[in-house]
């Protein structure tokens, strides 16, 4: 589609953490074009401005980088302040801030008696552990704090990014499994809080998508051949392949809409049906 649709987002404002990123960057370009207006906030300032850019250059004007950490509040807020003296509302929040990073990853999968004690769980550091923890569960729960508070006044809707892993845990990714478990958990916390509120609170848990914090993972050094790993995915994959960006469009649009308007505290899988089978 290459004009503007009039749709459930329709002009709605947006405000989607981690937008620079692989799969928010993709899905502000579908709200965009469905006629939302999306406030950019991403910790690369550089790299919002440079996606805002390329998006005015398609047409798609309706749109601000504003710099903001979701680890902290006054940051948050000086972003807050920077939308509501564009837009003087804000109807949507995506927590699309977060995922994985080696500090926070065992290389081993399962311990054994010739595993090297620093390849395990016992390898892992505090550091480590919190940093991944705290970017995704911390990192969603600041954002609702600043930005739901706005909705208070008409209603509004959330949209928290999980995983796989919060169904199940992932092998290696015990820091990133723990926190994306929390988010759900979390989501059906705030949903429930927030209810009388107008405000709802699902979340997406998508399935693999190659991108930058699991592509040392999924993918060997020549960025083609499938690791072991990656190879496991695609077994447990009824479908056979990753997604791609695009795959989350409707699914978030969706979600974020009054289309989905009596559905609150719900996570959906958009995974090739990856939660669905065991495998066997
Ligand atoms: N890629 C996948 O396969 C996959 C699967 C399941 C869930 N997810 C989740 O989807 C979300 C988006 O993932 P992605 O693959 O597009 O990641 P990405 O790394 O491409 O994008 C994340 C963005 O968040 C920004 N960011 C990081 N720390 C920040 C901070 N403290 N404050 C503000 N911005 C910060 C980064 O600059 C980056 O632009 C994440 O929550 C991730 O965990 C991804």
């Amino acid at each position: 589609m290459d004009k503007k649709e009039k749709s459930g987002v329709a002009g709605k404002v947006v405000v989607c953490t981690g937008a620079a990123g692989v799969l928010c960057s993709s899905m502000t370009e579908d709200l965009l074009r469905h006629g939302a207006k999306v406030a950019v906030l991403d910790m690369r300032k550089e790299l919002a401005d440079k996606f805002v850019r390329k998006m005015a250059k398609k047409g798609l004007t309706e749109a601000i980088a504003v710099e903001a950490n979701v680890l902290d509040k006054a940051s948050l807020e000086a972003a807050k302040k920077v939308v509501l003296g564009k837009w003087r509302r804000i109807d949507i929040l995506i927590n699309g801030a977060g995922g994985n990073h080696p500090k926070g990853t065992t290389p081993a999968e399962q311990m054994t008696k010739d595993s090297k004690l620093e390849d395990t769980f016992f390898g892992l550091t505090a550091e480590g552990f919190e940093f991944v923890n705290r970017l995704n569960l911390v990192g969603t729960v600041l954002p609702c704090q600043v930005f739901c508070k706005e909705m208070l006044k008409r209603g509004g809707s959330v949209l928290n990014f999980c995983s796989m892993a919060a169904y199940q845990p992932l092998t290696k990714v015990a820091a990133y499994g723990a926190a994306k478990a929390g988010i759900m958990n979390f989501t059906r916390f705030l949903a429930t809080h927030l209810a009388p509120m107008g405000i709802r609170v699902n979340a997406l848990a998508p399935g693999f998508f190659i991108t930058d914090q699991n592509r040392f993972l999924m993918l060997e050094k020549d960025g083609k051949t499938l690791t072991a790993r990656g190879k496991k995915v695609i077994a447990k994959t009824p479908m056979r392949k990753f997604g791609k960006p695009s795959d989350l469009h409707g699914a978030a649009r969706f979600l974020l809409s009054d289309e989905s308007g009596f559905i609150t505290g719900v996570t959906l899988p958009v995974d090739g049906g990856f939660v669905c089978y065991s495998g066997v």
